[in-house]
């Protein structure tokens, strides 16, 4: 249990502690500071309290930007830190597994990015800290909390689009489309990065879980198309920076789905996508237009005017949208971070469960397997049944 103490006004303090001030760290000290206006009913102070980086020139000018009370530059010092309430891992990949298991050995709270960890035994081992902690656990799947995302899960749970036979999914981005770039110059190759798989194609897979169910068996075939990008770029053998993937993949449901995973797809800036087809309908979004749900609903004439239907999903009835502007007035990408970290905070101060909309510790062990069944298939040729 989590000792939270109340500040004056009634608003429950929750002493957060953040490793990591780069990109990632930034976007959730932003949704730290927007909690309290967004949801001023919730109560919650997330107090920004010390941050961590092993750079100390670039710590103590984020530490200042960002609003953090102390910094320090050796991250068990943070996880030790008994003041904390939750310790938010904005790491690179290989920084994930240690800082995250020793925090919830001592019993807190945990916020860590994907992929959770880029070998499946250090998921393992930090799912299994999550599962003996008192504290809670979230991996940063943080796509499931775009309002458009939430509203198809929610019409898929209600059988909306009925039976589902297919998942068409894809994660494209073009960082390394220029041959001449060096593993450098792409995001996604020299240390401490872990290939585009694990970068982006690990979003894909939590919603081809989250929208359409537990994935049962895969086989695909991972590519480096520029070879000397292909290093270990994080120094382990499930670290080889792979730049695209295409991947089959079956559903305990029966479905069948294909996965393409890219980080040279020239053009595509940050284009993660996808269609579901079902016995009654079809849905279809994506990232470049996050507020827009295409919706094919059963048509209970002759199927004359059977079509996608561009749903704005700016409503306050919408999921999600309640708090934030007036009808039509979009979100963009920051706001599924905010919205998934005040779903974490309400979690943790009032006791509330994560599943099924939150990503979970075993949902990052799984995106592993899945990830790392994925590699075992493109080397051997075959496909490959999943035993979480
Ligand atoms: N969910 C998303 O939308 C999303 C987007 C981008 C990146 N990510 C993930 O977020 C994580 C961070 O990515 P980023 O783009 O912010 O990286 P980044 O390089 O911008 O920032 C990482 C920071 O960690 C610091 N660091 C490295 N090793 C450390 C250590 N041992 N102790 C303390 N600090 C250390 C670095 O100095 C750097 O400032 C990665 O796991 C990445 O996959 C998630």
């Amino acid at each position: 249990m989590t000792h939270i103490s109340v500040k004056p006004g009634g608003r429950k303090e929750i002493r957060i502690g953040l490793l990591g001030c780069g990109f990632m760290g930034k976007c959730h000290t932003n949704a730290y500071k927007t909690i309290p206006y967004i949801y001023p009913a919730a109560n919650l102070m997330p107090r920004l309290l010390l941050l961590c980086d092993k750079n100390q020139e670039k710590l103590e000018r984020a530490a200042v930007q960002y609003g953090y009370e102390e910094c320090c530059t050796d991250y068990e010092e943070l996880v030790n830190d008994d003041r904390i309430d939750i310790v938010d891992n904005c790491g690179p990949d290989p920084v994930h597994p240690e800082p995250c298991i020793a925090a919830l050995n001592n019993g807190k709270n945990v916020v860590c990015e994907k992929p959770m960890a880029i070998s499946v035994e250090d998921a393992k081992r930090m799912c299994e800290a999550a599962a003996a902690s008192a504290g809670k656990a979230m991996c940063t799947f943080n796509y499931r909390f775009v309002p458009a995302v939430r509203m198809a899960k929610d019409l898929i749970d209600a059988g909306e689009i009925g039976t589902i036979y297919h998942l068409r999914i894809g994660y494209l981005q073009m960082a390394g489309h220029d041959p001449s770039l060096s593993p450098n110059e792409a995001w996604y190759s020299a240390w401490p990065h872990s290939g585009g798989l694990q970068g982006i194609g690990s979003h894909a897979i939590d919603q081809c879980r989250f929208l359409v169910g537990e994935i049962t068996s895969v086989s695909a075939l991972v590519r480096t198309f520029n070879q000397d990008r292909a290093i270990l770029s994080a120094g382990s053998k499930d670290a080889v920076a792979d730049e695209g993937t295409a991947a089959l993949m079956e559903f305990e449901n029966g479905a069948i789905g294909v996965l393409e995973s890219s980080v040279v797809a020239t053009g595509r800036k940050n284009f993660l996508c996808w269609e579901i087809n079902g016995s009654k309908g079809s849905l279809k979004w994506d990232l470049e237009h996050p507020n827009s749900l295409f919706a094919c609903l059963e048509d209970r004439g002759d199927n004359t005017m059977l079509g996608f239907k561009e749903i704005s999903v700016t409503e306050a009835g919408h999921p999600y949208v309640g708090p934030w502007w007036p009808s039509g007035h979009n979100l963009g990408w920051e706001h599924c971070h905010i919205i998934e970290k005040f779903h974490f905070l309400d979690a943790v101060a009032n006791d509330k469960p994560l599943s099924p909309y939150t990503a979970t510790f075993e949902d990052g062990y799984k995106v592993a397997v899945i990830i790392d069944a994925m590699r075992t298939s493109s080397r051997n040729g075959q496909r490959i049944p999943l035993n979480f």
